[in-house]
């Protein structure tokens, strides 16, 4: 499978008005795709129905081979999704936050995964604080750690850089780069031309439910 995200030329979304307007991309097993766009560009939108958190009203997408709309249970076991809001729960420890979703994902305590996580994104130091002393960099980094649980294939990181510091920002880089050399596949929305000129295999731009311009970096910014 060379494709891990397909989606049709004519898939959109309606809400109120037409929130995606045929949107039409191919993202490939193994690379970083990136959809650039300012707020309300429509990218949690196009996250949301490409994990099949939302319905599509017209075309069609598939993930991992699976059609988003009638194999949507599929879709989700196959991704991970980061959101742009962190799922971390503030009460808990980063510890108990990712024991909780080891719990979800495999039915069974896994002390080891927790472990292994809490030391790849440099946690183990406040493991045992709640999460609600921790840094917006340190949470993101979190929120990441418990989608890897699982080992998915496939992730979505919704504006995973948002309102970082600088150094914060090029540790999530790293992170995501070192993904991808695992051959994870990665679909990244970014308000940040530079995040998306820094990271990505292919840029798509997005604006009002619209894609303006897609290509390489170099082209795309051009
Ligand atoms: N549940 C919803 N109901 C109605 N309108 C929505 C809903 N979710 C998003 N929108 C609208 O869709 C547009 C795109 O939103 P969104 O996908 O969140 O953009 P972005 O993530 O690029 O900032 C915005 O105009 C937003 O107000
Ligand atoms: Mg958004």
């Amino acid at each position: 499978m060379s494709s891990a995200i397909e989606v049709s030329p004519t898939a959109e979304v309606v809400w109120d008005a037409v929130v995606l307007n045929g949107i039409d991309f191919d993202v490939r097993a193994g690379t970083i795709f990136s959809l650039l766009g300012p707020n309300g560009a429509g990218k949690t939108t196009t996250v949301n129905l490409l994990t099949a958190l939302t319905k599509a009203d017209g075309g069609t997408a598939r993930v991992a081979g699976h059609d988003i709309a009638t194999e949507a249970k599929a879709v989700r076991a196959r991704i991970g999704v980061t959101g742009q809001f962190a799922a971390v729960d503030e009460l808990l420890t980063g510890y108990e936050n990712l024991q909780l979703m080891v719990d979800l994902k495999r039915g069974g305590a896994d002390r080891r995964v927790v472990e292994d996580l809490l030391e790849r994104f440099d946690l183990v130091e406040s493991a045992r604080k709640p999460a609600s002393t921790y840094s917006g960099g340190m949470r993101r980094k979190l929120d990441l750690a418990m989608t890897l649980v699982g080992d998915p294939r496939i992730i979505f990181l919704d504006e995973p850089t948002t309102g970082l510091d600088p150094r914060s920002r090029r540790t999530m880089w790293s992170i995501i780069r070192d993904l991808v050399a695992d051959g994870v596949t990665i679909f990244l929305t970014t308000q940040y031309l530079e995040e998306a000129d820094q990271l990505a295999d292919r840029v798509a731009v997005l604006d009002q439910g619209r894609l303006v311009a897609q290509g390489t970096p170099t082209s795309s910014s051009a």
